[in-house]
């Protein structure tokens, strides 16, 4: 019984203690399939899993523990480029549908925010409020946990 108590106690505060680290997730990205095992339906044997996702923040050298699993599918709204991006950052961003700014382009699509390990590998999410045209500008760049191949794609 006693023992029984000790290892419920150790428990719960393994459990606090990795609420403050950080957190495991998918980390792929695919431009128009480029990249089809990062695509839905998702596999996740084939595709990177990043434990204790570091992320750079912004203002700040190096790197930090992560907390939120993100996974984007849209489109870019002026090149037409399809994208899938699985990554980790360090703020939620929700879960939503509808126009949004990721990087310097305007996208539509759907952002899936989710905070346990492995999260990101749901399939494709629907929500409500689909089609509403939600703005969402608050998205911050260095969060991301962005590949250097798509960065550069972005930015050129
Ligand atoms: C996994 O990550 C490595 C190193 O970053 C990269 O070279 C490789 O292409 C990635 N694989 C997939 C399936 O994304
Ligand atoms: C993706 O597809 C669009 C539309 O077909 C095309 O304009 C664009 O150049 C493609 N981009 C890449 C990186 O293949």
């Amino acid at each position: 019984m006693g023992a029984w108590i000790l290892e419920l106690v150790s428990l719960l505060l393994l459990t606090m203690l990795q609420g403050g680290s950080s957190i495991n997730c998918y980390t792929c990205s695919s431009v128009n399939g480029s990249s089809p095992s990062c695509e839905d339906p998702f596999h996740p044997a084939m595709s990177n899993y990043t434990e204790k996702c570091m992320v750079p923040k912004k203002g700040h050298t190096g790197v930090f523990p992560a907390n939120f699993c993100i996974k984007i599918v849209g489109e870019n709204t002026e090149v037409k480029e399809r994208m899938v991006i699985r990554a980790c950052v360090m703020k939620t961003m929700d879960s939503q549908c509808g126009v949004f700014r990721y990087q310097d382009s305007t996208m539509t699509g759907c952002i899936l925010t989710c905070d346990f390990d492995g999260c990101n590998s749901a399939p494709h999410h629907h929500n409500p409020l689909a089609g509403t045209g939600l703005l969402l500008t608050a998205i911050a760049i260095a969060n991301f946990n962005a590949l250097p191949a798509l960065l550069k794609w972005i930015q050129s």
